[in-house]
């Protein structure tokens, strides 16, 4: 199975300050979704956050959702899944849940609420969203952020002198395109059978600014350009296997706003009436964290940004490049963890040295479907 988890142990959230900024910029249409998604009479509301990682960032958004729901209706029941991949570090969510009351949901509740008797259960689900995760008919709001651009696979040699598909040749990124548009066809069929009448997603996705595929329409492309020279001199030194690099890209897609909205409005489409498009949206996203640091500090902006793409690029590359069946190997060997380790630190060294050239601005999909 291919691993497109974060790294656990608190790492993901610890260096997911870029999601955290995209989850802050699309809050207002968290909340235009949460004071219009209709809330049942008769059962418990139900939330479902798909792709949620550790939880640092999942138990706020929903927080606000349930903080709306509950000015509308206080007492109200709901319950919340938080769905990711069998391997995420669900225990990290948990002690998100339960050991930090002043940011968990749990705890939320003013007085009147509790005393109305307001009850909030969590749940967590280790499924692929790819997939089905709730019983037909029962999702009220459906959450998603940052998770959908992951493939559910990614076909050997998909992008053969790089790791991003920004810099795939014309064929790679129409043969990709396509993984693209089937996974995100199963996904919506997924949550269209999932989801209530009137319920409301809000989902973010890393995206792209146009149709088109060209490398000048993925901000923070130099990133990934460095990551891939990286990759490159250490295959050069002999310690990556070329054909391995050769084999490998990042498993990732991101969707113009074209591609996301196509199978919901082309007129063949057999999801045409299980959606209405509320908002869809491109979304260059800035962080004034990383944009302080850039003009304050190079080594910690340097040490700032590549941890944040380590949280969520290590358990990939470590898979795909070290650990594989081409490869025959299961586990990570001491020199392999070097090879990895040396892999950052070398991003690091060449961003602080030049941090003007480095930016984390990425493009983000912002999207509102209302189920038919
Ligand atoms: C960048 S994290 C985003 C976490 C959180 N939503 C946030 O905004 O900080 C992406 C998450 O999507 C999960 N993911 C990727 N593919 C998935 C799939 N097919 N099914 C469920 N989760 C998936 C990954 O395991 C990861 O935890």
């Amino acid at each position: 199975m291919l691993l497109t988890r974060m790294r656990g142990d608190g790492l993901y959230d610890a260096n997911s300050e870029l999601q955290r900024c995209i989850l802050e910029a699309v809050a207002p249409l968290i909340n235009y979704a949460a004071v219009r998604v209709p809330i049942p009479a008769q059962r418990t509301f139900s939330i479902v956050d798909y792709g949620c990682s550790e939880g640092r960032n999942s138990v706020g958004s929903v927080k606000k959702i349930i903080h709306s729901v509950h000015e509308r209706d206080p007492g109200k029941w709901i319950s919340v899944l938080h769905n990711d991949l069998p391997m995420n570090d669900f225990n990290s969510l948990f002690e998100n849940l339960y050991a930090a009351p002043e940011s968990s949901y749990l705890s939320t509740g003013n007085e009147e609420q509790i005393r109305a008797g307001s009850k909030i259960f969590a749940f967590a689900s280790g499924a692929s969203f790819y997939g089905r995760v709730a019983p037909d008919d029962s999702v009220d709001f459906a959450l998603s952020s940052c998770a959908t651009h992951w493939l559910s696979a990614m076909p050997d040699y998909s992008i053969c002198n790089h790791i991003f598909h920004g810099n795939a040749t014309a064929d790679e990124a129409r043969r990709l395109g396509r993984v693209g548009a089937n996974d995100w066809k199963k996904f919506l069929h997924a949550r269209a059978d999932e989801m209530t009448s009137g319920a409301r997603m809000v989902l973010t996705m890393a995206g792209r600014l146009h149709q088109a595929n060209s490398a000048d329409l993925y901000p923070s492309q130099n990133l990934m350009d460095l990551m891939n020279q990286t990759l490159l001199d250490l295959v050069a030194e002999g310690r990556i296997v070329k054909e391995i690099y050769e084999r490998f890209a990042l498993p990732i897609y991101c969707r113009s706003v074209e591609e996301t909205v196509a199978p919901l409005q082309d007129t063949h489409s057999d999801l045409i009436n299980k959606f209405t498009v509320e908002y869809a949206e491109t979304h260059r996203i800035k962080c004034d964290h990383f944009e302080r640091l850039r003009m304050s500090d190079a080594t910690w902006y340097a040490h700032e940004i590549v941890e944040s793409l380590r949280a969520f690029t290590q358990p990939v590359i470590e898979q795909g490049l070290f650990c594989n069946s081409f490869r025959n190997d299961e586990h990570l060997t001491a020199k392999d963890r070097g090879t990895v380790a040396s892999l950052y630190s070398r991003m690091k060294q060449r961003v602080a040295a030049d941090p003007e050239q480095y930016d984390l601005e990425p493009v983000s999909v912002f999207l509102v479907l209302s189920r038919i």
